[in-house]
């Protein structure tokens, strides 16, 4: 429904969607949840990392949140880069935001993105490949395949991302991590070991550890 509408409402704000990007889910509400509440002060010029963009929705949203922020995203989808620039320049937060072309596969992917960074969100695909074909068919038939598929065991874009994190992400800084029902656990372990410390899990509405938290 929502490419047929091409718009979908997330945070409160307007999101233009296409075939090319993830419709915004209301889950992923839950990482702004949580950078609302962990980074309390308003007015400071946070310095915020969203990787794999889609929509936007979750570093732009955060860039309206955090007016004296300014952020960065990656996306590997020329057309998904599109749609978010496009909903930058809607929301007014164009001129705070360098969304860039890019892929956390290649080597050297982090070096165009500089920082370091206060904040590093992301809701990097994590569906394990075998199980898209059994999703709900408007997820499997219509959603990009590129926003779904994480590898085998579901988890191979927060290696690659937990692999360059301590790289992108300033010493006391916070990576939230949007993850599957039941990843919790071996996604803090993957952080932990390129130097991370677990924060509690955030909640979605359903009660499911939805968002990991932790600290560089
Ligand atoms: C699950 S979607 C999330 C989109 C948006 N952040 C949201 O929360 O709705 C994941 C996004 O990561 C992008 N992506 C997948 N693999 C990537 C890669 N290797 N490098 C950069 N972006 C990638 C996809 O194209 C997709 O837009």
């Amino acid at each position: 429904m929502a490419y047929i509408l091409g718009e979908r409402e997330f945070w409160g704000l307007p999101f233009k969607v296409s075939p090319a990007v993830l419709v915004p889910r209301p889950d992923s509400e839950t990482v702004i949840e949580a950078a609302v509440a962990l980074l309390a002060d308003r007015q400071r010029p946070w310095r915020i990392l969203d990787l794999g963009l889609g929509s936007g929705c979750l570093l732009l949203t955060l860039l309206r949140e955090f007016p004296a922020a300014r952020g960065v995203g990656l996306e590997v989808s020329e057309a998904a880069l599109a749609v978010a620039r496009a909903n930058a320049t809607a929301l007014q937060v164009e001129d705070r935001a360098a969304l860039l072309l890019g892929d956390w596969r290649q080597p050297g992917w982090r070096d165009p993105l500089g920082g370091p960074f206060d904040l590093l969100v992301s809701n990097p695909p994590y569906i394990e490949a075998d199980a898209i074909t059994g999703l709900m068919p408007e997820v499997s038939r219509f959603e990009p395949r590129l926003a779904l598929d994480g590898g085998l065991d579901g988890l191979a874009a927060y290696r690659a991302i937990a692999a360059d994190a301590p790289r992108l992400v300033a010493p006391g800084g916070r990576v939230l991590l949007e993850v599957g029902e039941g990843q919790a656990p071996e996604i803090y372990r993957i952080f932990q070991s390129t130097g991370f410390t677990p924060e509690a899990p955030w909640k979605d509405l359903g009660g499911i550890d939805r968002v990991v938290s932790l600290r560089y």
